[in-house]
């Protein structure tokens, strides 16, 4: 026998009226009840009939697609694949772009759930899954994009960016580096840990000092920003490896105007292999996250669970980065 809105709102004590604005416009509802009522429908196993036959029918050919920052080359190259995909199975993909914030992501979880889409791929903003839940209670599939949830059953499309940050030290390391700055934004991005852990476990390895400076955002203004802070080192590094290529390509514009040679008095390194990277003035050394291959497969990992109804096995799809050498780095300067 079905769960019926009537059914949660008696056993969470509120009126009906409160149960569909929890579904509807939980922005409005006090955050006690709406935390009881959210516990209830997930205890009972409520799924409103409204919104499930209206996906389970396949009418609703809409997805939606979150990420952290939509100026970001790699993520552009991410919805690339997504909308490619998406398209060739004849379904449309709204964009919608979160700045790494979990209210704006919130605000466009409910703007999906009211578009009835079908399914979502999300770079979640944090790691607490259960704001993914909202969307899983009204039949919408969910699939992780460039982070995994550990523990959490849903597919999941990522980068080994552990190895990535090792590969990374490894590679400068091997040219003779032995003071390298780590340039990375927030802790709490996940990728920027796995990396950093990364870091830190090639360093001890091969024996090797990391000067970590840690910015706010993952851009080039930031990328400058930490440039100015290396330049003002009393002992500067001799190769400095950057979070992604944004910040990379803002270290390398501040050196070169403070006529450091890049790569001959210090090497950058990457990450992302952007399509800027290889044409920029100094073909940016990157360690490359295959990111248009990332959302064509996310994008089929979704809709496989959209129609593959209950015999859909989840899966977690990792895939390895691999460094690509260019212009600018090169063997540590004597
Ligand atoms: O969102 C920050 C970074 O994480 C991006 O540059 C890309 O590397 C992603 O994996």
């Amino acid at each position: 026998m079905s769960v019926s809105l009537r059914d949660v709102a008696k056993a969470a004590h509120v009126s009906v009226g409160t149960v569909s604005n929890v579904l509807n416009r939980p922005e409005i509802v006090a955050p006690e009840t709406l935390k009881r009522v959210q516990a209830t429908i997930k205890e009972l196993g409520f799924v409103p009939n409204g919104f499930a036959r209206q996906l389970r029918s396949g009418t609703s050919r809409t997805l939606g697609l979150v990420v952290p920052d939509v100026s970001n080359p790699f993520f552009t190259e991410v919805a690339r694949g997504v909308e490619d995909a998406a398209s060739k199975r004849d379904y449309a993909v709204f964009l919608c772009n979160s700045d790494e914030s979990t209210v704006k992501e919130d605000r466009y979880i409910n703007v999906l759930i009211e578009q009835q889409v079908r399914g979502v791929l999300i770079t979640p903003a944090d790691t607490k899954a259960d704001r993914l839940d909202a969307m899983r209670e009204r039949g919408i599939s969910v699939t992780l994009l460039d982070r995994e949830i550990k523990g959490q059953k849903q597919c999941s499309v990522s980068v080994d960016d552990i190895n990535g940050g090792q590969i990374a030290i490894e590679f400068l390391a091997s040219l003779g580096h032995k003071n390298i700055a780590w340039v990375c934004g927030p802790e709490s991005i996940p990728q920027v840990s796995d990396r950093g852990a990364g870091v830190t476990k090639a360093a001890k390895m091969a024996n090797v000092k990391i000067e970590t400076i840690r910015v706010a955002l993952m851009n080039t203004i930031q990328g400058e920003e930490a440039a100015r802070q290396i330049l003002a080192l009393a002992k500067k590094p001799t190769a400095i490896f950057c979070a992604n290529d944004l910040l990379a390509l803002g270290v390398i514009r501040i050196l070169s105007a403070n006529k450091v040679k890049v790569p001959d008095q210090i090497s950058v390194l990457g990450y992302d292999n952007i399509d800027f990277a290889a044409s920029a003035g100094i073909p940016l050394s990157s360690v490359a996250q295959p990111a248009y291959q990332m959302g064509i497969t996310a994008a089929n990992l979704l809709l496989d669970e959209c129609e593959g109804g209950d015999d859909h096995r989840h899966q977690q799809i990792r895939f390895q980065p691999q460094l690509v050498e260019r212009n600018s780095t090169a063997v540590a300067p004597k």
